[in-house]
């Protein structure tokens, strides 16, 4: 390729020096595109192509497809940051052979100050390719047919799960959960949210009211009705927390130490007003790390979106502002939720520790084990 060449998806002219060539091989290593991915034809005139967005994941048959016609490699406008995604993925896989709880919480904060640069004070880029490529290399351990099937249905619903799971794991962590395992369930389980939508082609009037339900909870239903929706359309919607709760029991269910985690899939659209689905569960009915997920998802939109270098820049603290000057969170049980990630993140101090999971007899235990100053007193007495 020569020069300049205009991409359409990006909507500008690109020059050379910004697109590198990726061989298949390196691609099949990786299994997420690492940005946009390009075929660009060599007849002159003709526009570049593009065959996988960033974050698209890379199964091997697509790329025998494409070595059947005598391809080796695709252009690609890279999104990812190898260094961030390093240093990022290090900090979690400390917490991973963390030995007890201290070093698990020395871990989390390391992580957490890290994480805070960039999804809070916004002094740096960061995007959520970044954030899922971090996440996903320390905590993703499901079956590949689970995600082409999740990506073959609906482009949106895969690139929020890979939003949501990241988002889901980090607010865990600033929240003060440190054990590695039940991390890792509340990272699965964010990603299987909508699997339950994930059986067929989904509706755009679906995608349209999952869209403004998760802008209010409680109106997607009506939006539905009042669309004129089919039955089949209303049922998909109202049905889908319970049918991917099932099909993950079914599918993935031994991929979770904690059964128990697999009921968020069920519970991300209880509201604590009574108004949510399927249960309509009210406040006192849920504790707060199921809210984790009704929080995470209400902050990833349904619209399409396109991945690009520091999209995910200040995004925490964007959101929590956003939050505030308006009235959405009166629909959601996350207020303390929303309030203990403002506080960890205006901290100075040294985080509010934690909780402890513990599950006996099949019975998921979460405690708190201490508090800022309890964690103060510790360093004191350690110095
Ligand atoms: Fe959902």
């Amino acid at each position: 390729m020569d020069g300049k060449v205009f991409i359409e998806l990006l909507n500008r002219d690109v020059d050379e020096s910004e697109l590198e060539t990726i061989s298949f091989d390196d691609l099949l290593k990786m299994n997420i595109a690492p940005g946009h991915l390009f075929f660009i034809p060599r007849k002159a005139k003709m526009p570049p192509i593009c065959l996988l967005k960033g974050g698209g994941y890379i199964d091997k048959e697509w790329i025998v497809k494409y070595t059947n016609k005598g391809l080796r490699s695709f252009f690609c406008f890279v999104i990812k940051d190898d260094k961030k995604i390093k240093d990022g993925s290090a900090l979690l896989k400390k917490l991973r052979i963390s030995k007890n709880e201290e070093e698990a919480y020395l871990a989390r904060n390391e992580f957490i100050n890290w994480v805070k640069v960039f999804l809070w004070d916004g002094n740096d880029d960061i995007s959520f390719l970044d954030l899922s490529l971090i996440c996903m290399s320390v905590f993703f351990d499901l079956d590949e047919k689970v995600v082409t099937q999740i990506m073959d249905k609906s482009l949106v619903i895969y690139d929020r799960a890979q939003r949501v799971s990241a988002l889901g794991v980090i607010v865990a962590l600033i929240l003060g959960y440190t054990d590695f395992d039940f991390l890792k369930d509340v990272y699965h389980a964010c990603f299987l949210l909508d699997y339950g939508l994930c059986d067929d082609t989904i509706p755009f009037k679906v995608i349209e009211a999952l869209e403004v339900e998760r802008i209010k909870p409680g109106t997607g239903r009506d939006h539905l009705v009042a669309s004129r929706a089919s039955q089949s359309e209303i049922d998909l919607f109202l049905n889908h927390p319970k049918n991917g709760f099932e099909k993950v029991l079914v599918t993935c269910e031994s991929k979770f130490k904690y059964p128990e985690v697999v009921k968020l899939i069920l519970r991300h659209h209880e509201n604590g007003m009574g108004t949510g689905f399927p249960l309509e569960l009210l406040h006192d009915d849920l504790s707060e790390w199921e809210t984790i997920p009704m929080f995470v998802d209400h902050l990833v939109s349904y619209a399409e979106t396109l991945s690009k270098k520091g999209d995910a820049r200040g995004f925490l603290k964007d959101q929590i502002d956003e939050l505030k000057a308006n009235t959405a969170l009166d629909y959601l049980p996350c207020k303390r939720v929303f309030s203990r990630i403002e506080k960890e993140m205006c901290s100075n101090k040294s985080f509010e520790l934690v909780t402890r999971v513990t599950n006996e007899d099949g019975i998921l235990n979460i405690e708190p084990i201490g508090t800022e100053v309890e964690a103060e007193e510790e360093k004191a007495v350690g110095e």
